[in-house]
């Protein structure tokens, strides 16, 4: 079994160290976070990102949060701690990750008095990290089941350790592959316009030896059709009830051109990342980020001052378009509805 070598969140009692994505591949430099405002901006700002860091990190900032509220009254306590809670919603609404993690932080300071609260909130989120540390294990271990001997396996933004605190989803079932001793390579999208492919899944992929080939986002259709991809893996963001996902954006488009070219398109992640709540892809809020975002990049302008831009960071990709989603309780393909529903309630 390889060591996870990459520490994305780290939790040291009293401070929170992240390695901050942003500045990869150029720096890997860690930010010691010791104010829960400072995690929520990180978070909000992707120096955390990918849907089960976030829910992770902002756990830990729960926590530190409530560490540093003042007294012993308990009903002080808890309208403050509900206060800090709200900071973390506004982040980003996409990942359901990010929610589920805050309501069971809420649930786990309801017992005893104020200090036990405040143990009980670092042991919940603790047990979040463990539990996503598992889970995507788990998964990797059963999606790696699909992947050949001698397969090239297309994917999109980054899903490895930097994402999920742990092992990864699309990307841990890449290296769960190579661990069982099959020669596979990779063909990573740049994904615009954070360049999360480029920037984190090419770094990664690289310090686990697994050979990439780094394509920009319009260049997938071009390879598929030349044959040269044997399935595509990707992560979530948000599963609905349906079977439906949200996926960084670009995901839709890689799923269209994967089943035109009859090739198996495969979503990968934790239970977490499920919410039932939601009957289909139609109801998940897509995060709107800066124009900023388009029109430059890392910093550079690329297109004409004044140029109007776009930027949805996430797209739906309905369940018609997905050969199975591969959880850590298994994997399931259609009817989504039944099979999301069994293993996710
Ligand atoms: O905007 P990001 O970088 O947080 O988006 C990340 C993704 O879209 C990932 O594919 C998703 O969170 C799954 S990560 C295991």
């Amino acid at each position: 079994m390889v060591q996870m070598r990459l520490k994305a969140v780290e939790w040291l009692d009293d401070r929170l160290r992240i390695l901050d994505q942003s500045k990869l591949p150029h720096e890997e430099s860690f930010i010691d976070l010791v104010d829960y405002q400072d995690v929520a901006l990180a978070i909000k700002e992707m120096k955390v990102r990918g849907a089960p860091a976030i829910g992770i990190a902002a756990a830990y900032g729960i926590a530190l949060g409530a560490q540093s509220i003042k007294g012993e009254n308990k009903d002080e306590f808890l309208s403050q701690l509900d206060e800090l809670m709200q900071t973390f919603v506004s982040t980003r609404p996409t990942a359901v990750n990010l929610f589920r993690a805050i309501s069971r932080m809420r649930k786990a300071a309801t017992g005893g008095n104020v200090p036990e609260m405040k143990t009980a909130l670092a042991s919940e989120a603790k047990e979040i990290h463990e539990e996503e540390i598992e889970a995507t294990r788990r998964l990797s271990q059963l999606g790696a089941e699909l992947i050949k001997d001698g397969f090239t396996i297309l994917t999109h933004c980054n899903t490895g350790a930097l994402a999920t605190g742990g092992y990864g989803t699309a990307l841990g079932i890449v290296k769960a592959a190579k661990e069982q001793g099959k020669r596979i390579s990779v063909f990573a999208d740049e994904t615009r316009p954070l360049l999360q492919g480029a920037r984190l899944t090419a770094w990664e992929l690289e310090q686990e030896g697994i050979p990439v080939t780094l394509i920009t986002d319009s260049m997938a259709g071009y390879f598929m059709n030349q044959g040269k991809i044997d399935c595509a893996i990707v992560g979530a963001d948000r599963i609905a009830a349906n079977g439906d996902v949200a996926n960084k954006i670009g995901t839709y488009t890689l799923a269209v051109l994967a089943k035109e070219n009859s090739i198996p398109f495969y979503v990968a992640a934790p239970i977490s990342t499920v919410d039932l709540t939601l009957p289909s892809g139609a109801e998940i809020p897509i995060e709107e980020r800066d124009p900023k975002e388009v029109t430059h990049i890392q910093g550079i302008r690329i297109a004409p001052e004044g140029t109007n831009a776009a930027n949805p960071a996430f797209d739906v990709t309905p369940h018609n378009y997905i050969s199975a989603i591969i959880t850590e309780k298994g994997m399931i393909r259609e009817p989504y509805l039944d099979g999301l529903a069994k293993i996710a309630t």
